[in-house]
């Protein structure tokens, strides 16, 4: 697995019926993390999974022996109620959106203390503003490139021009001696804009109907990093 680039599908377009082989399936075919999508009808006018989705798939989440990386996205209002939950359940990274939170800084602490690693995401039109004074509890920004909902929408082209931005921003915070933060990209992901994605500034790319709606996920997943490849 390459640090450098992370590929994470989101099982929002996995068969729900099957989701246990389902993740394995995507991490024996190259993936490195899963992405685990929480909707709640009220922040996104969809709904989705819980915890208990979680924690069932806990065990199929597992690569070359290791426990891999399951990284909840949480469209939700109110976010901390449920944060304890997912640790629990076995979430090892969890990213919520600050519009969501009436306490930001507390969100990000209640992540943290609960043992996972913490991420922050900006919809399309969310001003970076929200990165002011939190980037030393960040391990992850998390930049939407379709509205939350849905999975299956075109990549938003604005997105290129905020990531690079957010680089920007993540670049000077590593050079004064702040830890890294990963940045993610979400929606509308494909093997043919991946490397432009990655050129913006990307460094951790989700992946949902691009993957899921193929039959050969590792084909796909190859042809993504062969895209990365030059840039590597
Ligand atoms: C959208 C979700 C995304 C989505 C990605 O609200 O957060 O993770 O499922 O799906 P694709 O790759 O199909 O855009
Ligand atoms: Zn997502």
């Amino acid at each position: 697995m390459s640090d450098q680039y992370i590929i994470a599908p989101s099982i929002l377009s996995a068969n729900f019926a099957r989701l246990g082989e389902e993740v394995s399936n995507v991490l024996v075919a190259g993936a490195d993390w899963i992405h685990f999508d929480v909707m709640d009808n009220h922040y996104v006018p969809n709904l989705t999974i819980g915890p208990l989705v979680c924690e069932a798939i806990r065990s199929y989440a597992v690569k070359d022996g290791q426990a891999a990386c399951i990284d909840v996205h949480l469209m939700v209002e109110p976010v901390d109620r449920i944060i304890p939950d997912f640790a629990k359940a076995g979430a090892n990274l969890i990213s919520f959106h600050p519009e969501a939170s009436s306490h930001i800084d507390r969100t990000l602490g209640l992540i943290r203390d609960s043992g996972c690693q913490a991420g922050i995401t900006l919809n399309p039109a969310t001003s970076l503003h929200y990165l002011d004074y939190v980037l030393d509890k960040v391990d992850l920004i998390l930049l939407m490139s379709v509205n939350p909902g849905f999975g299956g929408q075109s990549f938003i082209p604005s997105t290129l021009e905020k990531l690079c931005s957010v680089r920007r921003i993540i670049n000077e915070h590593e050079a004064k001696g702040g830890k890294k933060i990963r940045l993610e990209v979400d929606g509308g992901v494909n093997a043919n804009n991946i490397a432009q994605i990655a050129q913006a500034g990307a460094d951790t790319f989700v992946a949902g109907s691009a993957i899921f709606s193929k039959p050969d996920y590792q084909a796909v997943i190859d042809s993504m990093r062969t895209a990365l490849k030059p840039l590597a």
